[in-house]
């Protein structure tokens, strides 16, 4: 396994595989890798010749206040699981190979990103498209993997696939989850043991929610509810958002007549924390019975 740091490696390893027609997959992360994070390299494996791992906590997607400074980094211990997983090149750029100190250049998705994660992060989803597409343009990867469990960025990342016409085939991973159903986050570390007890409220709350769905429910405002105080029967747990929205769309719905994307963010002390559940194909939510 190569890794490489800056854009001048990166592009001589490529170039030498671009030589032999090699199909590249990608898969973005910003470190601190867990087994979701594998799951996706595993994907981009079996859809791909060689497969490009990126590592780069991006400044530009986290707001004022956030946690950009403390977010877990390990690149050592990423390295090591990479090369495990069959990764063939790392790339972890310095900022300054990213952003030039003048960048004034973003990407700016204008319906998608409106709810959600979007109210709740302004400017979050325009960091993300911004590096996603710079890291199409500099690997120039024929898949790319993303997870289920951003499931608004990787909504996003689609429409501006489709719209700007980037010539990239994209996949989505399933979600990966903790034995106990707890979805799989780097930001899982931040959690104490009492806050790490009450996040599994997001993935009972969101059975609870497909229970109500297979029983024939279809008022969102009965299983807001519903959902609202699964969540809030806990210590620690402060709601930031339940919605149920089109899957597509990401548009609010008032029944759940078209496949729904079931969206939680709840916060756990400074931690922010999120999940979702689509129906009625719940396949890529990955959630326990
Ligand atoms: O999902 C993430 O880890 C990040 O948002 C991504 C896609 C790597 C962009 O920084």
């Amino acid at each position: 396994m190569q890794t490489v740091e800056s854009i001048t490696s990166l592009q001589a390893a490529l170039n030498e595989w671009r030589d032999r027609k090699t199909r590249i997959g990608l898969v973005p992360t910003m470190g601190c890798l867990h087994d979701g994070h594998l799951s996706l390299a595993s994907l981009a494996r079996q859809r791909s010749d060689r497969v490009v791992l990126s590592i780069f906590v991006n400044p530009a997607q986290f707001g004022p206040g956030e946690d950009f400074q403390r977010y877990p980094r390990d690149l050592e211990r990423d390295c090591r699981m990479c090369e495990k997983a069959g990764v063939d090149l790392v790339w972890h750029p310095a900022p300054a190979q990213i952003y030039a100190g003048d960048h004034s250049v973003y990407l700016q998705e204008d319906s998608l990103g409106r709810h959600l994660c979007g109210s709740a992060r302004p400017g979050h989803f325009r960091g993300v498209l911004t590096i996603v597409a710079k890291l199409f343009n500099l690997i120039q990867p024929a898949v790319a993997v993303f997870g289920q469990k951003d499931a608004q960025q990787e909504r996003l990342i689609r429409r501006m696939v489709r719209d700007l016409n980037f010539p990239v085939e994209l996949i989505t991973a399933p979600i990966m989850r903790e034995a106990d159903g707890l979805a799989m986050s780097s930001r899982n570390a931040y959690l104490d043991p009492q806050q790490r007890r009450d996040a599994l409220c997001l993935s009972r709350a969101l059975r609870r929610a497909r229970r109500l769905y297979r029983a024939g429910e279809r008022d969102v405002e009965v299983v807001r509810a519903i959902l609202r105080r699964e969540l809030t029967d806990n210590a620690t747990a402060q709601i930031d958002y339940v919605e149920i929205v089109d899957n597509t769309t990401l548009q609010p719905v008032s029944r759940m007549m078209q496949p729904v994307l079931v969206a939680l963010a709840v916060r756990f002390g400074a931690t922010r924390l999120i999940d979702n559940l689509m129906l009625p194909d719940d396949r890529l939510s990955n959630l326990p019975e």
